[in-house]
């Protein structure tokens, strides 16, 4: 049986193993796939030790996003961009390839899951971290017609503007403007907590996206409701559509994720 796992640390509440387990169900694939924690200091000798057991590919979560980019033989465009790989795989000639699925675990929950367009509508994005610089390639590849960053450290949005010069980045005081869609990628949600918003951002016709998954509603999707958002929604379908990305890399099957997400989201809510 083909092995495969997540690292990260902390690990044990990834819904991955749980993913993988209803993609390889569905498509009739063989493989084994777990959740492992690794320490924070030993990546690199850790992974290379699972290569040799036989291990297959990985997937990768915080905090070691930027270990794996830099131990991988080889990087996707999309990987390099973003300076962190979430997928690693074991290629026939023996190197090791790098990618990053979140952005386009997005884009397919954006616009196959809710139907929201993303070509030609003006964007925010809240944050300036690992995650937001997962997805700005495949978000820009659609061609929106502005994207704006807003961060807590202005410092920290204007150095995305390095590898991304398309995006107009400012600090939570500077923001102004109407958005179409919103997308929270700060964790501040992570602690029940809203970056620091100010009125008018959100229209009748905006969408909001919360990166962050869980039970209950978010602090931000809590905020974009009470705004007047025409639609929130949680990063669950993020997590999911990533997880098809990577599964097909490896497999060369691609996965149905939609029936996954509802059956997750039911699991979440009961
Ligand atoms: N759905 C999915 O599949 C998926 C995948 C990846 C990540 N995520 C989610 O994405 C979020 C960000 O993850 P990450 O890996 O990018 O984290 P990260 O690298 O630690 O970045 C955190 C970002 O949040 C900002 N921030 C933190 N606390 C804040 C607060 N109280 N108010 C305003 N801004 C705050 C930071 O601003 P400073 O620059 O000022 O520090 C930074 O921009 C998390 O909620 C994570 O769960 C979801």
């Amino acid at each position: 049986m083909d092995r495969y796992a997540v690292l990260g640390h902390p690990i044990k509440h990834s819904l991955s193993p749980q993913i993988h387990a209803a993609f390889a169900r569905q498509t009739g694939e063989q493989l084994e796939y777990e959740a492992i924690e690794l320490p924070v200091t030993s990546f690199e000798t850790r992974v290379w030790q699972m290569f040799r057991d036989g291990f297959k590919g990985f997937n990768v979560t915080v905090p070691f996003k930027k270990d794996a980019h830099d131990f991988a033989d080889d990087l996707t465009e999309r990987a390099k961009r973003a300076g962190a790989v979430n997928t690693l795989l074991q290629q026939e000639d023996g190197r090791i390839l790098g990618d990053t699925t979140d952005g386009a675990g997005l884009v397919y929950d954006l616009e196959d899951q809710l139907n929201w367009q993303i070509t030609d509508r003006n964007i925010l994005i809240l944050g300036a971290g690992g995650a937001v610089r997962g997805i700005l390639e495949p978000l820009l590849e659609r061609k929106p017609a502005q994207v704006v960053l807003a961060n807590r450290t202005l410092a920290n949005a204007e150095k995305i503007t390095d590898d991304f010069p398309e995006i107009a980045p400012c600090s939570f005081e500077e923001l102004t403007g109407r958005f179409d869609i919103i997308i929270n990628g700060t964790s501040a949600s992570l602690s029940g907590h809203l970056p620091p918003l100010p009125e008018g951002l959100v229209t009748p016709e905006t969408c909001c996206y919360d990166m962050m998954y869980g039970k209950g509603e978010t602090a931000f999707n809590k905020w974009a409701r009470e705004q007047g958002a025409k639609a929130c929604a949680d990063g669950l379908g993020m997590l999911v559509g990533q997880a098809a990305v990577s599964f097909e890399i490896w497999r060369g099957v691609k996965p149905e994720p939609g029936a996954v997400l509802d059956e997750l989201r039911a699991n979440l809510k009961s």
